[in-house]
């Protein structure tokens, strides 16, 4: 293998050993197999290819200083592809059956897993796709459910510094009751033009108001939004977010340090009373929000004065990654440590 630079490493894809597979057929999944081929061959009608018939989700492995490997909340990213699954008309992947297949792709690739000097992690690529051929609108009755992992380093370059936001209205990434409460890859789809809309214009990345009123906060960019005030964590209630596992959990430490934890509407207004706001996901951990431009409204909701990550934040992000990483005590048993 060629030599990895684990300090220097981007949030991009790297070949690694081995990928697991798993098919469902007649109405049932088979058996975990390990594949060394990076290529999938499917029908030309496969539902996922026309109809989005596909779902995705995403964690971390992360070597520790005692040297053992630990993944971060296995079990809740099943349950969330199960949530997806159920929304769109998939079968569901038992939970035992999920983490079998994370734990058996994480061990056979385990020479990828960044050292843990390097602050890098492997980052955990799980998908299920509709392979089964329909030409019609409706679920295949054969699916393909794949995990292969990459290791990354941080999503946004800086790693744990503030970023600029700016309000895109022209593009909803999902709307009331949609598909955005599931990982599906039309979400992403449906985001790409505003995205690129926010790269262009010089910002980190895009965010968005709710669809239907473009009143409240939803997200931002592929990540859950907080902010903080008067010792309170305030992350949005909408029907159009990704329930976020770093979002939870970072709630739950929140609640253990002593703050309030809200959730509930955020009107865009409410953006200038934050003390400190962050974007939250398995990718970038907390990315703190340097400000949020409204270039529509002539706006800008500068919410770090001085530039750098706040009190909070930072508290929270050296919290959840001494969790990771084995440096603190797992009181929650988030972490599966892979023997
Ligand atoms: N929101 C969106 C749209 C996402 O794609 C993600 C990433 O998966 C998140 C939020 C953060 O979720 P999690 O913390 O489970 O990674
Ligand atoms: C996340 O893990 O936080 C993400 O948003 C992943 C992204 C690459 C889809």
């Amino acid at each position: 293998m060629k030599e990895i630079d684990w300090s220097n490493l981007s949030f991009g894809y790297i070949k690694t050993d081995y990928n697991v597979r798993c098919y469902y057929r007649n109405g049932a999944w088979g058996e975990l197999e390990l594949c060394s081929e990076e290529t999938l061959n499917i029908h030309m009608a496969a539902t996922c290819l026309h109809y989005g018939q596909e779902a995705f989700e995403g964690l971390k492995a992360y070597r520790g200083k005692d040297g053992k490997i630990r993944i971060f909340r296995p079990e809740a990213n099943a349950e969330r592809l199960q949530s997806t699954c159920n929304g769109i008309l998939m079968p569901e992947l038992p939970t035992e059956m999920f983490v079998e297949a994370v734990k058996k792709v994480v061990k056979a690739n385990e020479r990828f897993i960044p050292p843990y000097e390097s602050g890098a992690a492997l980052y955990i690529r799980p998908l299920l796709i509709g392979t089964g051929a329909q030409v019609g609108v409706h679920p295949a009755n054969e699916y393909l459910f794949v995990i292969f992992v990459t290791p990354v380093g941080p999503y946004f370059k800086g790693g744990f510094s503030t970023n600029p936001y700016v309000i895109i209205r022209e593009f909803d990434r999902a709307a009331p009751y949609g598909t955005g409460r599931f990982k599906v890859g039309g979400n992403y789809a449906a985001s790409l033009h505003a995205n690129k809309m926010a790269h262009d214009l010089g910002y980190s990345c895009e965010f968005y108001l709710d669809a239907k009123e473009k009143k409240y906060i939803d997200e931002c960019g592929a990540a859950n939004f907080f902010g903080i005030k008067d010792n309170t964590y305030i992350t949005p209630k909408s029907s159009s977010i990704l329930p976020s596992i770093t979002n939870r959990s970072l709630m739950q430490l929140a609640e253990d340090l002593g703050i309030k934890v809200e959730c509930r509407p955020i009107a865009e207004e409410e953006l200038d009373t934050f003390e400190e706001a962050g974007a939250c996901g398995t990718a970038a951990v907390i990315s703190p929000i340097q400000r949020i431009d409204d270039l529509e409204n002539k706006k800008s909701y500068v919410i770090s004065k001085d530039g750098k990550p706040g009190p909070v934040c930072t508290k929270l992000y050296n919290k959840l990654r001494a969790i990771q990483y084995g440096d603190e005590p797992d009181t929650h048993n988030w972490v599966t440590v892979l023997d």
